[in-house]
């Protein structure tokens, strides 16, 4: 499955003018990554259908998509690497990343829409409204940057927006195409909803205490912008309100301000990582991670079909390096 995924972004025809507008695109989709969104899709699809392969445009178009959303996020995030490579912005300019990104955009609905199978009008619709939703998560995301007071619900609230939506939309859209019940539709759109916070939680785990060999993402990221992730909750939830706002003023001060507290990079990860240690969040984030997988099977039992390949796929990607 994965090797039919790989090979249909790699056959994707792209014109060969403006080279400044494909190049980084092709370069981005040929970065590697997970495929996770794809294969979600089929995964899901073969739930109920043999022929996968007839899914395929709408699974490539999903990875389109995703993509779409990473070049313009780097941009978001200040973030110079991606899966071992520069990002895009970095290579080129924040003026490609813009353009470029919103080509994928628009490659995604042409790829989307060109399927043509099983419910597919339904699973368009499905897909305009989580870009939607998953653009309300990205400001979610970015305002959190600046605010001292975001609670652990509002965080999940922007997770679930900004990443589990996307992974909810591939897998009901696997499901759509291949004309399964509607009740199953839900319940597969729920199991990925669940898996999606986990995911993201791991995500947050991995921008701080992954190995940088292998992670393909700056560690330290998440800190360097004062992201409110998973495990600042972790940590302040244990803090008295005076220290945690003390603790959040700092995540929130950038590197090199007038301040003068953090003089370089360095200094700002390792004091705030000290804190993530003496908390103890790692072990919290796992604890979070696994629940909100045992949260995900029990949406399981509800559906028509065995969904055990569907449900081994998604664990095999809780206790990833990258
Ligand atoms: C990165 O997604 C963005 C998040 C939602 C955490 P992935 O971790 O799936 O990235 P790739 O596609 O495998 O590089
Ligand atoms: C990204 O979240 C979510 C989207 C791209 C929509 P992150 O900002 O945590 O993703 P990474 O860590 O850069 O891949
Ligand atoms: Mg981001
Ligand atoms: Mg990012
Ligand atoms: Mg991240």
């Amino acid at each position: 499955m994965l090797k039919h995924i790989e090979a249909a972004i790699e056959a994707l025809n792209y014109p060969q003018r403006p080279k400044g507008l494909y190049e980084p695109i092709r370069y981005i989709l040929a970065g590697g990554g997970k495929r996770l969104r794809p294969m979600l899709l089929l995964t899901a699809y073969s739930l109920y259908r043999e022929d996968y392969v007839r899914a395929l445009s709408a699974a490539v178009g999903i990875e389109m998509y995703h993509n779409h959303t990473l070049v313009h996020d780097d941009v978001m995030d200040r973030a110079d690497m991606r899966r071992g490579r520069e990002t895009v912005h970095q290579k080129w300019d924040d003026n490609t990343a813009i353009l470029s990104g919103d080509t994928m955009l628009l490659l995604a609905y042409k790829l989307i829409s060109s399927t043509g199978i099983g419910r597919w009008h339904e699973a368009l619709r499905l897909f305009t409204n989580s870009a939607i939703e998953i653009c309300e998560g990205q400001q979610y995301d970015v305002d959190f940057e600046k605010d001292t007071h975001v609670t652990e619900a509002e965080y999940i609230e922007m997770i679930r927006l900004k990443t589990s939506v996307l992974l909810g939309c591939a897998t009901k859209m696997g499901a759509l195409l291949a004309d399964a019940p509607a009740d199953d539709c839900d319940a597969l759109y729920s199991f990925a909803e669940k898996v999606g916070l986990a995911f993201q939680l791991q995500d947050d785990y991995l921008d701080a205490f992954g190995d940088p060999a292998v992670f393909g993402k700056k560690i330290g990221g998440d800190i360097l912008c004062g992201k409110k992730t998973f495990l600042v909750h972790a940590a302040t939830a244990q803090m008295t309100p005076e220290e945690a706002q003390t603790f959040l003023q700092k995540l929130s001060t950038p590197v090199g301000d007038s301040s003068g507290l953090y003089s370089t990079e360095t200094e700002k990860i390792s004091d705030i990582m000290a804190v993530y240690t003496r908390y103890n969040v790692a072990e919290r984030c796992q604890q979070r991670i696994a629940a909100y997988f045992d949260e995900a099977e029990g949406e399981l039992p509800r559906l028509s079909v065995d969904a055990t390949p569907l449900r081994d796929y998604a664990f095999s990607l809780l206790n990833r390096n990258k």
